[in-house]
């Protein structure tokens, strides 16, 4: 499957992905093979595609099987929940640096459609994700809700994330995850 760099013409594609993976749609018997929980408008995910450069896919037949977001904080500004974990970002190191808000982007939501998981195709999209912005961070920072038991496994153990601390908001609990742009021996 090809994994690149999206386009406008995909917006469509990963609306679709996205909405079929979001926590309002997810079925309860689905919920632990991971949800999705950001809400984006057309209009930020056309600016995220366009101004930034922001949105990693796999198509298959044109279709969008996957997709992770990247971009810097000063994008995510618009959203609550990436505001605050501006404001607590440096409360948190990962091994010898402190996060800040300019060593440091804001990666995911990533998605995969059902039936590509497992497959290999999540390290690919995540690797390409990550090199797209190795040269201007050295560090990637996200968070993960304490509930995705799947994407918490998938992180930690295929995309060499590293837990540095939780944080509540809005009642619910999230993991704070760092990991280096550039693979290397921390
Ligand atoms: C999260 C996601 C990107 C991971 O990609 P993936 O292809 O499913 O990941 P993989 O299957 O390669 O790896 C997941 C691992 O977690 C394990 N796992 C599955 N469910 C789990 C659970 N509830 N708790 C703990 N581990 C779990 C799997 O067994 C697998 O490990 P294994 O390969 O050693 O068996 C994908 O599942 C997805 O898009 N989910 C819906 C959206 C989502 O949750 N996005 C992340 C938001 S932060």
């Amino acid at each position: 499957m090809d994994v690149m760099q999206a386009a406008i013409t995909d917006l469509e594609g990963i609306k679709a992905l996205l909405k079929a993976n979001h926590a309002d749609n997810v079925k309860e018997e689905d919920r632990a093979d991971g949800f999705v929980t950001t809400n984006i408008t057309d209009e930020q995910l056309g600016r995220l595609i366009t101004a930034e450069n922001g949105v990693t896919i796999a198509k298959e037949n044109d279709t969008v099987m996957a997709f992770a977001f990247e971009a810097p904080w000063k994008f995510w500004m618009e959203w609550p929940m990436f505001k605050y974990m501006t404001e607590i970002l440096e409360e948190y190191s990962f091994g010898d640096t402190l996060l800040t808000t300019e060593n440091t982007y804001q990666y995911g939501p990533i998605c995969l459609d059902k039936t590509v998981r497992g497959t290999g195709l999540f390290e690919k999209v995540f690797d390409f994700s990550l090199a797209m912005m190795k040269d201007r961070y050295p560090v990637m920072a996200t968070f993960i809700n304490q509930i995705n038991g799947r994407s918490y496994a998938a992180h930690t153990r295929k995309a060499g994330m590293t837990e540095v601390g939780k944080f509540d908001f809005n009642g619910n609990h999230y993991y704070m995850m760092a990991c280096d742009t550039v693979r290397s021996a921390k």
